[in-house]
């Protein structure tokens, strides 16, 4: 059977270091254009129908980064928090986010909650940011929650399932990514929905994320339509 229809994007946006180097710039400044970027590609899915977009925007192992490389991250993202209200609003999206988000700044933290409860009634799509979010500690985190929850009420913990296992997850309702878009040319996962992209097709570019634009982001969806997806089955 294919199925074509594309409702969920996932991107690990790659490549604002390599960006900044390459024009003789501050590694900060290639961040500073790759959170440019997330408005230009938010617009073109929502353009092309896309329900949720889901964008890497700081691993677990980020936090391992320089503490000013860190610090210049954490403060984009307050920026993009502080300014981009507005225009999720106006767009109609809902702002989500998955991760550690216990382990950002206080006040990152708060501007995310504040984002996302303003934004919780938009219905025209949904934007969601990966923040200190590695996928072998989604999984982790799920298992112990779901330990927890068992233990608190006193009963034995049932048997998971891949169906009961879902609920885990930190978007259980989020339906899997049927593309995976990779910028800047490395062929790895490095940690980012591991449970959720067993069956996507992968779209890798060496396009680099600060020069990542809806022409790529429209070609990257075409490519996808070509595919058949079997999902591990036969076409007849
Ligand atoms: C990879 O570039 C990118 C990241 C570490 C995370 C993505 C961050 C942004 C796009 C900017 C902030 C985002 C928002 C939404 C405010 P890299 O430094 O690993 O590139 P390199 O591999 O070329 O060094």
């Amino acid at each position: 059977m294919k199925e074509k229809k594309i409702r969920h994007v996932a991107i690990i946006m790659d490549g604002n270091g390599r960006w900044a180097e390459r024009h003789g710039l501050p590694k900060t400044e290639g961040h500073r254009r790759g959170a440019n970027q997330v408005s230009v590609i938010l617009e073109a899915a929502q353009e092309a129908g896309i329900e949720f977009l889901t964008l890497y925007a700081f691993s677990t192992e980020n936090w391992k980064r320089s503490a000013q490389e860190v610090s210049a991250l954490m403060r984009l993202m307050e920026k993009f928090l502080d300014e981009k209200i507005p225009e999720l609003m106006e767009k109609n999206v809902r702002l989500r986010a998955i991760g550690r988000l216990d382990d950002l700044p206080v006040n990152v933290r708060s501007k995310l909650f504040r984002a996302i409860e303003a934004t919780r009634e938009n219905s025209a799509g949904t934007l969601i940011f990966a923040l200190s979010y590695g996928g072998r500690a989604e999984i982790v985190d799920g298992v112990n929650r779901y330990l927890e929850e068992a233990w608190k009420s006193g009963r034995k913990p049932a048997k998971l399932t891949e169906e009961s296992f879902r609920n885990c997850l930190y978007a259980p309702d989020v339906p899997d990514p049927e593309l995976m878009i990779r910028t800047s040319g490395e062929l790895r996962i490095s940690n980012f929905l591991l449970w959720q992209l067993s069956y996507s097709e992968f779209y890798v570019t060496d396009t680099l994320w600060p020069d990542f634009g809806r022409e790529e982001f429209f070609a990257a969806l075409e490519s996808f339509e070509k595919r058949e997806r079997r999902f591990g089955g036969r076409l007849k």
